[in-house]
Order: structure tokens, then C-alpha cells, then sequence
């Protein structure tokens, strides 16, 4: 068994087991994982620390002597979880970021400029509702307003940071993005397209732009026998409406997705008539300009079938990541080391989102991607191969060898026609 696949089974204990993998931010499953990869950074010689978002942050800076030292080469991903989630999503990235760092130390490659490596903290955001807010943090974005946030037990943000030692107020420490000059992730697909095309990898031209609401319809709590159908206030039947209003919008529109993954029904009673309904929405497009009409769709929507159902209603944004496109000349980079290798890729957008895209507004950045079996993700099912893995590792291991190669004192200069 390599390392990479033995680390993929440790990795998948921490917070796994019955119904795929639950790692949430703040919680003791995720910081076992981000202790776990503490350990494994010092074996293979690296320093590192979780810095003050929660991020692991690890550090191969050349020895004196060897080079002028450049700004630094990032690469990573995330090791936190969706709600039963698959082992891959994010653990691979970092996974073969590390396996990537082990295989340069094993040849005896002496790096121009610091290679980092992070585990960003909370990509999902899962537990508050906050995705991406490790990287978020590391680029030195405001936090602030998140400090309100609550989980489903009611437990603040700023609380469940403070339980495991960690200070809300200290969060922009983690803004580190000045050190850095280019960031790379490896990621798998989550989707059908690279299976259907038999690719061994891809490289990913841009990232879909994702908008979150939560938003409460609330009508009046009643009888359910005696109340006249026509004169209920019910909020469930209005979220409804909601969730078959955005799916067919994003049907007609072809290149928009809309997703209602979570909702609350108040009181929860079978014979009672749902007084409140609290759901969360996650709309995406990888259209710049149909990205800044998403906002008004959702509260147009919402707003007008509330008012036919004479419900109150309050939306609220809970995230908002602009659509970007990878850097032009880390797509090349990639591109040239996949034809290097007989590789059959292609070049994709993501639907998914992913910490690439926060740092994509401040450095170059690019991302490659391998198959997900069955096109599964965001669930136990996630799967690939150990074979699926080995030519995205090989790709991301020669990409890093040759950006550190490259003296950078400022950021990684990119090809003219780049609109990052
Ligand atoms: C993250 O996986 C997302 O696409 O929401
Ligand atoms: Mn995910
Ligand atoms: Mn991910």
C-alpha cells in the first residue's frame, strides 16, 4: 500500500465510520485531522501550525544557501466535511499536496522559494453555514460579521472557537496572502463529465460563482382538521412553492443550479399546520453577468410567493462567492504536464466550489481535477481509485517542482491574455 492510500484510511477513521465522514469546523473530529496532518507535515520535515482561523499551514522554506527566497508556492485544500460526508472531498487535495512535498524531499530537490502547504479551515461550512472561511480568513477578508453565527445547537461561532482555545477576535493573524505568489489544488471532479469523456485529469478553467440564503417564511401555526384550506398561513406549503419556483428557474436558464439541502418545519406536528418553515438556498452560475442577477432572483421569488401565501418573510445572505477563472498560465503549466505525460484531459469549469476561488482574487491560481467514480460527492459513495489518483499527484508534483524552480520575488507573472 503507498503512503497517500495509507494516509486516505487513516485520515477516514478521524470523524468516519458508520455513514461516511462527519468533520465539522471546530469540532474534535476536525481538529484530530488537522493535528493528524501536524504530525505528518513534522515527519516529512516540514514546520507547521494551525494559525488563527484554524488553518493548518505548513512551511518548506530552502535552507540558507540554496536560493534567494520568492514568495511562496501554496498548495492545498480542505479536510473538514459535508453531513456524512465522502473521504475524498478535500482530503485528497491535501493528501496529495503532502505526498507531492514527500516525493520532492525523497529525490533530494532543493527548492528556490518556499513551498506552504494548508488544510483551510471550514470550506464547507457545514456547521455555520460559512463556507470557505479559513481561506477567507488567510486573505485577509472580514470576518466580523460571521461572529452571530449559530449552529443547530444554538452554539455560537465565537463559542465553539473559544472551546478549543482559539480567539474570534484574533482572526485576521491568519492573513498571510502577502507571502504568497501562486496557489495550487488538486481536487477530485464531483461530477459525471470526466467518466463519460474517460479522462485521466482535467484542468479547471474556472469556478462557478455560489450565492447562500436562509431564509424564514413564517404563517400562522393551526389545527389541521379545522382550519378552511383556503385560509391557511402555512410557511411549509410557501417554501414549497420556493424550492419548485428556483428548481424550474434554473431549469429554463440551463446554465444556473439552485438547491434547497436543508430545512426546518416548526412546530412538527402531523396535525398541525406549519406556522414556520426555515430553509437554506445555494445557487450557482459560472456566467459572470448572470452571477450579479442571481440576488434578485432568489428575493424576487421568495418575496412574491410569501406575499400570494401571506406569509412574513426574512432572507438573509449566509455566503456569496464570485464565478473566477483560473489563471491562464497555471492552466498551461498543468495542461503542458498532463500532454507531457500521455495524459487524456480536457479543460472544465467546477461546478463545485472550492478555497481555490478565494485565493484566485488575490494570486494566480489553478486547479486540476480527477474523476469522481459514478460522478458522486457530498456523499458516502465518493469514490477514486488509487490508479485515478496516481496521474493527478504526478501532474501536481511536477507543477510544484517547476514554479519552485522559479525565482519569484513578487507574484507569479501570467500570460498576457490572463483576466485574473
Ligand atoms: C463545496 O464543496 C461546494 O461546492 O459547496
Ligand atoms: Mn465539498
Ligand atoms: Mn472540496
Amino acid at each position: 500500500m503507498s503512503m497517500l492510500d495509507r494516509w486516505m484510511d487513516e485520515l477516514a477513521l478521524i470523524g468516519g465510520g458508520g455513514n461516511g465522514v462527519n468533520r465539522f469546523a471546530w469540532t474534535p473530529e476536525l481538529m484530530s485531522a488537522c493535528q493528524w496532518l501536524v504530525d505528518r507535515l513534522r515527519e516529512i520535515g516540514l514546520t507547521s501550525e494551525i494559525d488563527a482561523a484554524g488553518n493548518v499551514v505548513g512551511q518548506w522554506i530552502p535552507a540558507d544557501g540554496d536560493s534567494s527566497r520568492g514568495k511562496a508556492v501554496l498548495v492545498g485544500s480542505h479536510l473538514d466535511t459535508v453531513p456524512n460526508g465522502g473521504r475524498f472531498d478535500g482530503t485528497l487535495g491535501v493528501l496529495s499536496a503532502l505526498e507531492a512535498i514527500r516525493r520532492l524531499k525523497e529525490e533530494g530537490f532543493r527548492p528556490h522559494r518556499p513551498l506552504w502547504i494548508a488544510a483551510f479551515n471550514d470550506e464547507e461550512g457545514a456547521r455555520f453555514d460559512t463556507s470557505m472561511f479559513g481561506s477567507t480568513a488567510f486573505v485577509g477578508d472580514d470576518l466580523t460579521s460571521l461572529k452571530d453565527r449559530v449552529d443547530v445547537h444554538g452554539v455560537r461561532l465565537d463559542d465553539a472557537m473559544a472551546q478549543r482555545g482559539f480567539d474570534f477576535a484574533e482572526i485576521p493573524k491568519a492573513s498571510r496572502i502577502d507571502e504568497i505568489g501562486c496557489y495550487l489544488e488538486m481536487h477530485i471532479e464531483q461530477g459525471p463529465r470526466m467518466q463519460a469523456m474517460h479522462l485521466d485529469t482535467a484542468v479547471v478553467s474556472a469556478i462557478v460563482g455560489i450565492a447562500g440564503y436562509r431564509v424564514a417564511l413564517r404563517g400562522q401555526t393551526n389545527h389541521a382538521g379545522t382550519t378552511p384550506m383556503a385560509e391557511r398561513q402555512d410557511a411549509l406549503a410557501g417554501a414549497s412553492r420556493v424550492v419548485l419556483a428556483l428548481r424550474d428557474a434554473a431549469l429554463a436558464a440551463g446554465d444556473v443550479t439552485a438547491n434547497v439541502g436543508r430545512i426546518e418545519v416548526r412546530p412538527g406536528g402531523t396535525n398541525v399546520v406549519p406556522g414556520e418553515a426555515v430553509f437554506f438556498i445555494d445557487i450557482r452560475t459560472a456566467n459572470p453577468d448572470k452571477f450579479t442577477t442571481l440576488d434578485g432572483t432568489v428575493r424576487d421569488t421568495v418575496a412574491s410567493i410569501a406575499a400570494d401565501e401571506r406569509l412574513n418573510v426574512e432572507v438573509t445572505s449566509t455566503y456569496a462567492h464570485a464565478p473566477v477563472p483560473m489563471d491562464a498560465a497555471l492552466q498551461d503549466l498543468l495542461a503542458h504536464e498532463m500532454t507531457a505525460q500521455g495524459l487524456a484531459w480536457t479543460s472544465l469549469t467546477s461546478g463545485a466550489g472550492h478555497d481555490a476561488q478565494v485565493l484566485a482574487q488575490h494570486v494566480p491560481t489553478g486547479m486540476l481535477f480527477v474523476p469522481s467514480d459514478g460522478g458522486i460527492s457530498h456523499a458516502p459513495q465518493e469514490f477514486t481509485s488509487p490508479e485515478q489518483r496516481e496521474p493527478g499527484v504526478r501532474v501536481l508534483t511536477n507543477a510544484v517542482r517547476t514554479l519552485l524552480l522559479r525565482e519569484s520575488a513578487g507574484r507569479d507573472s501570467a500570460r498576457p491574455n490572463d483576466t485574473t
